[in-house]
Parts: structure tokens; C-alpha cells; sequence
């Protein structure tokens, strides 16, 4: 049976479509089940509306940086209620909170546009050019209580022109993102790739013994 995921964002959700592009495809074994988002005019919600997702707006509460306890619970219980498997952060630009995590232990994932551990955060294109980096790039990781810091499941290096700025920059990054998390969560999903702790590792091929 397919997995559910439910992915949560709150910008464009460029991230999302790929997701669901690859999973309409047959590229992943999994639906999209429900998108939520913690801004009401959201392109990952008009992005959902159109492919006849099942979405919707929570709103966030009084915090910049995180959801507050009911706005959580409302989450968790909207998860729950679509019977997702894996929740799928595509640009949700809060930290995520313990609740959530007990509630989806290991099941949360997340992708960054850098190469973690450097420039976690926000603005990680542009922390990247300030700082002279020649190299950055992107990484899916597993969600813990620490921010970007979870166990990395793969990363892919974007190389940093003279001149770009961090929108063309993360532009760029973007373009590898859109290949990069599908194969990540189709290597999880398919238990190809298992987390240990601090690290994940991908599982040695077995040959099927001919009868
Ligand atoms: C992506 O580049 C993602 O890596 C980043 O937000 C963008 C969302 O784009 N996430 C973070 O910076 C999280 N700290 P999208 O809405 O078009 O998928």
C-alpha cells in the first residue's frame, strides 16, 4: 500500500509539487494525503487546491517562530485524522515542537537548502554568500529537537558562482531539491535507507534466492 504523507509548508511550495509530481508518476510509492500550511495565502496551499489535494489553513498563533500549543494540537490532530505515515516539511518555516515529535517519532523530515551543518536557519542562501563559500547545496534530514541538526539522510552540493545573489542562488538550489527529496524519502519509504540514531544508513542489497 502506498504511504501517506502529509507535507507542511509555508511558502511556495515548489518542494511539494516535486513531491507530488513523483508520486503521480510512480517515481514514489506514497500520496499526498493532506497539505497544511501555517499561512493562509500560501502558494503550497493554491498549489494543493489545484491538484486536488486535501489542504488547509491552521493558524499559527501569537509566536514568529513556532506554533502555539492549540495551533500544534491542530496540526497533530489533522495528521492523525488523514492516517499519515511520514509528515514531509517543504519549507514550513517554524520549529517544530515536542508534541509533534512524540507524535511521529522518526516519521518527521525536513529539507534545507544548505549543506548541514553549516548555514542552518533561515537565509541559508544568503548566509552562505556572505560567509565566501564557494560550495553550498541541499539536505534532507530527519526532524529532532534542534534546529536543522537531525540525522542527515542526503545531501547534494550546488556550487556558488561570483555574483549570484541569494535568490538566484537559492533558485539553483531549489532546481536540486526537487530531485533530491523525492529519491530521499523513496530510499526511507522503501526502507532502503534506515535511521540509526544520529546517522542513517543505506541497507545492503539482498539477491533473492532462485527456487
Ligand atoms: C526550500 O528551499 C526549502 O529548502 C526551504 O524553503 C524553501 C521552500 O520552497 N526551507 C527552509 O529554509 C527551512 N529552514 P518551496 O515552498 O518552493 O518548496
Amino acid at each position: 500500500m502506498a504511504a501517506k504523507l502529509g507535507i507542511l509548508g509555508s511558502g511556495e511550495g515548489s518542494n511539494m509539487a516535486a513531491i507530488d509530481d513523483s508520486c503521480r508518476s510512480g517515481v514514489l510509492a506514497a500520496e499526498v494525503a493532506l497539505v497544511l500550511s501555517d499561512v493562509e495565502d500560501s502558494g503550497i496551499l493554491k498549489l494543493a487546491k489545484e491538484r486536488n489535494i486535501s489542504h488547509a489553513y491552521i493558524a499559527p498563533g501569537q509566536y514568529r517562530t513556532k506554533l502555539d500549543d492549540s495551533a500544534e494540537s491542530e496540526f497533530i490532530r489533522q495528521l492523525q485524522a488523514a492516517a499519515v505515515d511520514w509528515v514531509v516539511l517543504a519549507g514550513f518555516m517554524r520549529i517544530i515542537k515536542s508534541n509533534s515529535l512524540r507524535a511521529f517519532p522518526e516519521r518527521i523530515v525536513n529539507i534545507h537548502p544548505s549543506l548541514l551543518p553549516s548555514f542552518p536557519g533561515l537565509g541559508a542562501a544568503a548566509q552562505a554568500i556572505e560567509f565566501g563559500a564557494k560550495v553550498t547545496g541541499a539536505t534532507v534530514h530527519v526532524v529532532d529537537q534542534g534546529i536543522d541538526t537531525g540525522a542527515i539522510i542526503a545531501q547534494e552540493a550546488v556550487r556558488i558562482e561570483e555574483g549570484d545573489t541569494a535568490q538566484r542562488l537559492h533558485e539553483r538550489i531549489k532546481a536540486t531539491e526537487h530531485r533530491l527529496y523525492p529519491q530521499a524519502l523513496n530510499d526511507l519509504i522503501s526502507g532502503r535507507i534506515k535511521i540509526c540514531g544520529r546517522t542513517t544508513q543505506r541497507q545492503a542489497w539482498k539477491r533473492t534466492p532462485k527456487s
